[in-house]
């Protein structure tokens, strides 16, 4: 199916870094007598976003050049705008194992080969270089910082052939009907005439202000794409399974079918705020979406960031290189002397008016099994969580 007429991937073109199935089944023969490397599940999400082009212009684990440029520049170091370095960190034993110019194949925990790299360099991962700059602070409290701080000291780079991306995995957690690549999501939008999409990324169940925001982006683009991340995510986060649920209840009731796609992103999440909303927009991009909702602290955690930094980093760059255009979303809750959702934007109504609920709060009531307000929460949505929040606490107790 042609897919033109939407935006074009970063770097122009779609990668698909999956291999078809005759190859497969020789570069398998291969991999038996090739050095193996157990892949993170952080690493084996990363694999996935590049296999099928969420990655684009990506085509395998970063070399020191890109590295260097990444952390620095935000950019790749042909210059194309890239945030986050995307590697494959290993420890001295498997270091000493390998060598550039070899191949190696890349498994899963369970010991399924997923896929092979060619490794052109191996070289050391500079923490101190990618900590700071990525994530704005060094503080090991912070679950980003502790995942780069506990990865190996070297980094392994070079092209990768994609056998497979999900094996292993329960059916129930691969989300398959929503498991959709690019050139998927592409073929989706075209069929539906959809020319303008905006995405939505979240890693939490759709409240009431992300709902707003979905929908005051559907009055200007032709379709919604409701996007979670559902790979890797912190102890705490609500798991993708119960989000999942939460999602399809909620579109069904309250969304129009035919404006509005839901499909999972599998990548794992960084908590890196400014630049991570730079990663999440591109990626959206090669997801074929032409606008990307960036609200209040987007990919943020704890205090780390100032509230809007991932709207403002939008702003370093000319938008013509970040391609998708960021739809900027200040604070929104209800307020209850206009009765709807509102922002500082569109209400003049103090704080006392609205209705605005911490995370240690809902967690409190869920627990207690008491739906949230509903003007924080649906109460569909509402009572999958607090089935959730009380089973979880059955087995906890
Ligand atoms: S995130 O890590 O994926 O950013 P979350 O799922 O909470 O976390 O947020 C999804 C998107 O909604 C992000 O763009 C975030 O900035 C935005 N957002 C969440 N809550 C609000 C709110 N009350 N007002 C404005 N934007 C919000």
């Amino acid at each position: 199916m042609k897919t033109e007429s939407l935006i074009a991937p970063h770097g122009g073109r779609l990668i698909n870094r999956i291999i078809d199935s005759s190859r497969a089944e020789a570069l398998a023969a291969e991999a038996a007598a090739m050095r193996s490397i157990t892949l993170s599940t952080k690493q084996a999400c990363d694999l996935e976003m590049m296999a099928t082009g969420a990655f684009s212009p990506l085509t395998g684990f970063v070399g020191k050049a890109d590295f260097d440029s990444i952390c620095s520049n935000l950019r790749l170091a042909d210059g194309t705008v890239w945030p986050i370095p995307i590697t494959l960190a290993v420890d001295d034993e498997v270091k000493a194992a390998l060598r550039p110019g070899q191949q190696a194949a890349l498994k899963h925990q369970d010991g399924t080969l997923l896929a092979v790299i060619d490794i052109q360099e191996i070289y050391p991962h500079d923490k101190t270089l990618e900590i700071p700059n990525v994530f704005g602070t060094e503080d090991e409290a912070h679950p980003g910082v502790k995942a780069v701080m506990d990865e190996g000291e070297w980094l392994v780079a070079g092209p990768i052939q994609v056998i497979t991306v999900t094996p292993g995995v329960e059916p129930a957690e691969q989300f398959t009907e929503f498991r959709l690549p690019p050139a998927k999501t592409r073929e989706a939008f075209t069929k539906r005439g959809w020319k303008t999409v905006t995405a939505f990324q979240t890693r939490n169940p759709i409240h009431r202000a992300h709902e707003y925001l979905t929908k005051c982006a559907l009055e200007i683009c032709d379709g919604v794409l409701i996007h979670p991340l559902v790979g890797e995510t912190k102890p705490g986060d609500i798991p993708a399974d119960v989000r999942m649920t939460c999602y399809q209840i909620l579109i069904q009731k309250y969304y129009v079918a035919d404006r509005t796609m839901l499909a999972v992103m599998p990548a794992a999440m960084r908590y890196a705020g400014p630049r991570e909303a730079i990663l999440h927009a591109l990626v959206r991009k090669n997801y074929g979406c032409s606008h990307f909702i960036v609200g209040r602290d987007h990919a943020g955690v704890g205090e780390y960031y100032g509230t809007y930094d991932a709207q403002l980093v939008f702003d370093e760059f000319d938008p013509h290189e970040v391609g998708i255009t960021p739809l900027r979303f200040e604070h929104a809750a209800w307020c209850n002397a206009c009765e709807g959702m509102t922002s500082a934007k569109t209400c003049p109504h103090g704080p006392q008016q609205k209705v605005f609920l911490s995370g240690t709060k809902l967690r409190e009531m869920l627990r207690a099994g008491k739906r949230p307000p509903q003007e924080f929460t649906r109460p569909e949505v509402a009572d999958v969580l607090i089935r959730w929040a009380t089973a979880e606490q059955a087995v906890g107790a």
